[in-house]
């Protein structure tokens, strides 16, 4: 449970494998002196992964675009994207939209079918009670599950893929922190619990946070030594898991 100091390019390759790497690198979308592409991270963290394993990544589709190849070339596969959408947000332009959500895709290894990936399905307890009877389904889509299914009022429902959170403004320790609490939906998905989350450019270390109220191991790695001390206290100042709550 600790965040080391450098470059994770140096740093997290050795410490591997990881069962889930987040990465939230700077997005490349400014001229702000700060946002600057990291190259070659994407191989390394590839290489680092266990092959169950699976990588999150946070972007805008700007910055995918622009560096879709880069996952394809290192060997991972798109499993699915997820929206953040939050209270209030960045606004460069005022001629465009005013801009209050992120992405995060989700990719793993290509010559891992997804059924193998670790995989725990998040639910939230606000379904509405029904009996979805699936007509025959077109060719194209095969058989995917059951005919039908129940669910009751206040049942678990799959959660959605746009999830609010508001976002750390006010009480953020960095610039572009994620929410904890996001992360930990992350978390728990990908990850089993006590496996170890490769968290490669930390930030605060939100994460970490996400971690260990979670009970998953955590490496963090921040190459500015300032916010690495700052999250590196962070960490420290929470009780450690203790195995209850929710799972
Ligand atoms: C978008 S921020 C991450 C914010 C973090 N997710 C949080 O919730 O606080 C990106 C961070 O990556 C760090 N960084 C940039 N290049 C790095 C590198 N090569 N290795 C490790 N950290 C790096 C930056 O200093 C910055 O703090």
């Amino acid at each position: 449970m600790t965040i080391l100091t450098g470059d994770c390019r140096h740093l997290m390759p050795e410490y591997g494998p990881f069962d889930l790497i987040l990465a939230d690198p700077p997005y490349g979308d400014t001229s702000l002196a700060w946002d600057r592409r990291v190259d070659g991270w994407i191989v390394l963290a590839r290489q680092a992964l266990r092959p169950t394993g699976s990588l999150w990544v946070f972007g805008s589709l700007r910055c995918f675009m622009a560096t879709a190849d880069r996952f394809a070339d290192a060997g991972l596969r798109i499993a699915q994207e997820i929206v953040w959408a939050k209270q209030n947000g960045s606004s460069f332009h005022a001629d465009r939209f005013k801009r209050v959500h992120e992405l995060a895709v989700q990719f793993y290894p290509t010559e891992t079918p997804w059924r193998d990936i670790y995989n725990d399905v998040q639910t939230t307890p606000d379904a509405t009670a029904r009996t979805a009877r699936r007509q025959q389904r077109p060719p194209h889509t095969g058989q995917i599950d059951a005919g039908h299914y129940l669910s009751h009022d206040g049942g678990p429902r799959l959660m959605r893929s746009v999830i609010y959170v508001r976002n750390c403004h006010g009480r953020a320790i960095h610039p572009t922190e994620k929410p904890s609490a996001l992360l930990e939906i992350l978390i728990r998905t990908s990850c089993p619990q006590g496996g170890l989350v490769g968290d490669w450019f930390a930030g605060s270390g939100a994460a970490g946070e996400a971690c260990r109220l979670s009970g998953r191991r955590y490496l963090g790695c921040e190459i500015d030594a300032d916010m690495a001390e700052l999250a590196r206290a962070r960490i420290a100042a929470l009780l450690p898991f203790h195995g209850g709550g929710v799972a």
